[in-house]
């Protein structure tokens, strides 16, 4: 898998902005050290001062395909809206670049699907941006979970309580969009802030994140965005027969942060996963986290490193996205409606039940059920 020219991978960043400033930074760092070559910045929307100075000698395109053609990197991290993923990272496996993919890595499994094929082909390596997998905290749960710690895992839940005003949804055309122009973005609550809640619930089971769920049961609800949901509960039933329980909403006027919680017959363990956080009834513990890009990096250099987020452990993932997708539009709902938000989201997490089952008022969304056999 090293590159044939010899030396350090030749990297291109493709989406600059946004999400894209934190790994640019994170890509001169690297640059400086020696550990890859940052060759090119690809965003139609030139770069500012800062990220001109970080880029250095990178070569600056607004047309991201054409900059691939032209450099033939080795590497491509991608950090673009969530429907230009699946042509761009196509593009980039087929002019011969491993990528950095931002999570979710498709809008819908078909995209997935297409990924997966052109991985295939291609033998490239695709490490997705669900940073939180490089977190230690997860390892020892894992651990724990595996040498029977917590007991049968009888149930798993995760709550999301953030808000995000009115420059969060009005920062590009896509945010809190499930189309446009005819073409699935599918952003939303579950599928993109909190995705790495879902994918966690998956992964903390035990299949990997790479079997097929058996069944997905949500309800959606609309408050400040423009057509997508902001607020919702999904219920999975996992490969391995768990029930996950995910309530999520952007519209929490008092925010905590987010946590996925294991409930096992002899303990449970609370992950706050933004902090690399573990809660269980022996106490807290706290822990590093391992970089995505520096994992990738080492994988490709050596292969007996273990890849952190292959994209086909990303299939239960997109199948609760693409029941997200498929579900009809979020009931609309007034934010001064959503009240006891803090409460009602995490009962139902913890009790395995939707919004619309907590009895609150505003929650009447009618659930939307989802079956793999439905796409097979
Ligand atoms: N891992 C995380 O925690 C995390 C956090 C935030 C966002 N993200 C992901 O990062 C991605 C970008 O999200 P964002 O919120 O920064 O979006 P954004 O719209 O704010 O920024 C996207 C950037 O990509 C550029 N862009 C658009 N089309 C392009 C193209 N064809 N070629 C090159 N550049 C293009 C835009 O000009 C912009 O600079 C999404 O996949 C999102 O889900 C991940």
């Amino acid at each position: 898998m090293a590159p044939q020219h010899g030396g350090p991978l030749r990297t291109v960043l493709v989406g600059a902005h946004g999400h894209g400033r934190g790994h640019l930074e994170r890509l001169a760092e690297l640059h400086g050290e020696g550990r890859l070559r940052f060759t090119g910045v690809a965003d139609p929307r030139p770069l500012d001062a800062e990220q001109r100075a970080l880029a250095g000698d990178a070569a600056y395109g607004p047309d991201a395909v054409a900059l691939i053609e032209a450099t033939r990197p080795d590497l491509v991290v991608l950090v673009t809206p969530v429907h230009t993923h699946v042509a761009l990272a196509e593009a980039a496996m087929r002019s011969g670049a491993h990528l950095l993919l931002e999570k979710p890595p498709a809008p819908t499994l078909d995209g997935l699907d297409r990924l997966l094929r052109v991985q295939r082909e291609t033998g490239r390596t695709v490490q997705v941006g669900f940073q939180a997998f490089g977190s230690g905290a997860v390892t020892e749960l894992r651990r724990r979970i595996a040498d029977g710690v917590l007991g049968e895992i009888h149930a798993i839940g995760g709550t999301g309580l953030w808000w995000r005003g009115e420059a969060y949804w009005s920062r590009a055309g896509w945010a809190g969009r499930r189309e446009l122009g005819g073409t699935p973005v599918n952003d939303g609550a579950l599928t993109n802030p909190f995705a790495h809640a879902v994918a966690l619930a998956l992964r903390l089971d035990g299949s990997g994140g790479g079997e097929s769920v058996r069944r997905v049961e949500l309800d959606t609800y609309r408050t400040r965005a423009a057509e997508a949901h902001d607020t919702a509960s999904a219920r999975i039933l996992t490969a391995r027969g768990t029930t996950a329980t995910i309530a999520t909403t952007l519209c929490a006027e008092h925010e905590s942060d987010p946590v996925v919680t294991v409930y096992g017959s002899r303990d449970s363990a609370e992950l706050y996963y933004t902090e690399d956080r573990l809660v269980t009834a022996a106490g807290e513990t706290r822990h590093g986290r391992a970089d995505l890009l520096d994992n990738l990096l080492d994988h490709l250099a050596d292969p007996a490193v273990e890849l952190l987020v292959p994209l086909a452990d990303t299939l239960g993932f997109t199948q609760i996205a693409e029941a997200v997708r498929l579900s009809p539009p979020p009931l609309t709902v007034a934010q001064d409606e959503l009240t006891d938000l803090g409460e009602i989201t995490r009962r139902a997490a913890a009790t395995g039940r939707l919004y619309s089952e907590t009895g609150a008022p505003w929650a009447r969304a009618e659930p939307f059920t989802w079956t793999p056999e439905e796409s097979a």
